[in-house]
C-alpha cells in the first residue's frame, strides 16, 4: 500500500515504477468516473494556486478542469502581476502561498525553482513544466500508450529531435521507470546529458527496460510501437536558434516514410502544440522564412489514423487529477 499524501510530483525520477504504475491505474479509475458521470469530490473544499511563468493551453485546463471535478477551487497567478521574483524571494512565495493553498503547480524555467517552491510550501507541489522535465505530461503519455497497446512493458517508443530538453528528458526517464525501450534519434549534441542517461539505465536495468541513442533515424524507428517528437524551438529558447535547429533537426521530422518504416502498429505522439502546417501565427513566420510547410512533423502523419496526440491532450486531465488526488486527499486511494 502506497501513501502519497502530501507528496510533491517533481520528476519521475523521485516515483518508484510501482508508484507510477499506481498513479495510472487511479487515472484509469477517475477517468472512467468521469466518462460515466460518476462524482469523485475527493478534495472538497481544498484551494490551489497555479502559477504558469510561461504559456499554457492543456496544462492549465487540465489543472483547472481537475481541481473542480475534484470539488477544488484553483487560482491562477499570472506572474508579470504578482511579486514573485521581483519583489519577493521564491522561497518567501512559497511560505505565503503555503498557508493559503493545499497544493500548488508551478510551470517555469528551472527545475530549481520548482524544487525550491517545494522545500518552502509545506505543502505538495507539481511540476508543470521546467526546462529540465515534464512529468505531469509523461505520466499522460504513458496513460496513451498503456490504454492503447495494454501494456507497457517490453513497447518500444523513439524520440526524435531535441532529446536534451524538458521531453526528451522526461520520456527517457518513464520509460527507464516502466521497462519500455526508449530510443532517441538525433545529432549528438541533442542527446540527454550523461548523468541523467546513467541514472536511467540504472533503472532501465532493473525494470527490463532499455535506452539507446542514434543518429540514424531510419535504425531508429526499427521494430517502433510509438514514435514521438516535439517542437525543436522551445518556450523560452531564443529566436536566434532557428536556422540551425531547422538545419539540424529537419533529417528527423516524422514523416509517412519513417511511420512505414517502424512497422503497421505504430503509432505517433506528441505532446503539443505542434508545427504541423502553416496554421499558427509562428509557423507561418517560419515556413515563410524557410520555405518549409511544417517543421517536426508532416501535417500527414499528425492527421492521420496513427496520431494519438488528441488521446494525450484529454489524457493530460485524466492523469493530473490522479496526481492531485493522490497527494492531496487523506486517505489511500
Ligand atoms: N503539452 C503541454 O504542456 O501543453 P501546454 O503548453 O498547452 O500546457
Ligand atoms: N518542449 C516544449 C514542450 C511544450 C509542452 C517546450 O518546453 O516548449
Amino acid at each position: 500500500m502506497y501513501n502519497f499524501t502530501g507528496k510533491s510530483f517533481l520528476k519521475l525520477l523521485d516515483f518508484t515504477p510501482e508508484e507510477i504504475n499506481l498513479l495510472l491505474d487511479l487515472s484509469e479509475d477517475l477517468k472512467e468516473k468521469k466518462k460515466k458521470g460518476i462524482p469523485h469530490r475527493l478534495c472538497e473544499g481544498k484551494n490551489i494556486a497555479l502559477i504558469f511563468e510561461k504559456a499554457s493551453t492543456r496544462t492549465r485546463c487540465a489543472f483547472e478542469v481537475a481541481a473542480w471535478d475534484l470539488g477544488m477551487h484553483p487560482v491562477y497567478i499570472e506572474p508579470s502581476t504578482s511579486q514573485m521574483g521581483k519583489k519577493e524571494s521564491i522561497a518567501d512565495t512559497a511560505r505565503v502561498l503555503g498557508r493559503m493553498f493545499d497544493g500548488i503547480e508551478y510551470r517555469g524555467f528551472s527545475q530549481s525553482v520548482v524544487e525550491e517552491i517545494a522545500r518552502y510550501a509545506k505543502v505538495p507541489v507539481w511540476n508543470g513544466l521546467t526546462d529540465e522535465f515534464h512529468p505531469t505530461q509523461v505520466l499522460a503519455d504513458l496513460l496513451t500508450v498503456k490504454e492503447h497497446f495494454g501494456t507497457l512493458s517490453g513497447k518500444k517508443l523513439v524520440y526524435m529531435g531535441d532529446a536534451r530538453f524538458n521531453m526528451g528528458n522526461s520520456l527517457m526517464v518513464g520509460c527507464a521507470k516502466t521497462g519500455m525501450k526508449f530510443t532517441a534519434a538525433a545529432p549528438k549534441k541533442y542527446f540527454p546529458n550523461k548523468a541523467l542517461v546513467a541514472e536511467c539505465e540504472k533503472c532501465a536495468a532493473e525494470t527490463g527496460g532499455e535506452i539507446s541513442f542514434t543518429e540514424d533515424p531510419l535504425e531508429a524507428v526499427k521494430g517502433a510501437d510509438v514514435i514521438c517528437t516535439d517542437v525543436w524551438v522551445s518556450m523560452g529558447e531564443p529566436n536566434s536558434v532557428w536556422e540551425e535547429r531547422i538545419r539540424e533537426l529537419a533529417p528527423y521530422r516524422v514523416t509517412s516514410e519513417l511511420m512505414s518504416a517502424a512497422g503497421d502498429d505504430c503509432h505517433f505522439m506528441h505532446c503539443l502544440p505542434a508545427f504541423h502546417d502553416l496554421n499558427t501565427e509562428i509557423g507561418k513566420k517560419i515556413g515563410e522564412r524557410f520555405g518549409i510547410d511544417c517543421m517536426e512533423v508532416t501535417d500527414e502523419v499528425f492527421e492521420s489514423e496513427r496520431s494519438m496526440v488528441f488521446d494525450e491532450a484529454e489524457n493530460r486531465m485524466h492523469t493530473i487529477k490522479a496526481v492531485m488526488a493522490a497527494t492531496l486527499s487523506e486517505k489511500n486511494l
